[in-house]
């Protein structure tokens, strides 16, 4: 099993409150909770340079603060235009209350 990065606790992020966190070695990343899971994204819109924790969640999409854009924090998938290129998710871990993800 590879390691596991922790990025924040469960009770730091809550649903429509994406956190924005920089772990070493990665670019800036979103952590979402929604419906009591964790999703992490990358935290920079690909059709500007939008942070979208400075956005707005919407159940599983965040849309972007810039243009109207949306994502799947799922997926990742533009959900909305001008959206179209996604967004990178990465895989989720909660251990002992803390969201996680694979270091590789
Ligand atoms: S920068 Fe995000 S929709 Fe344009």
């Amino acid at each position: 099993m590879s390691e596991l990065i922790v990025l924040c606790k469960t009770n730091e992020v809550e649903e429509d409150t994406p956190l924005s966190v920089s772990p070493e070695n990665f670019p800036m990343l979103a952590v979402y909770e929604h419906e009591g899971e964790y999703f992490v994204t990358d935290n920079l819109c690909t059709h500007g340079m939008a942070v979208l924790t400075d956005g707005y969640q919407d159940g599983e999409e965040i849309e972007c603060p810039f243009h109207g854009g949306a994502f799947s924090i799922k997926t990742g998938e533009g959900t909305s235009p001008p959206c179209f290129t996604p967004i990178k998710t990465y895989s989720v871990t909660v251990v002992d209350g803390d969201v996680c993800i694979a270091a590789g």
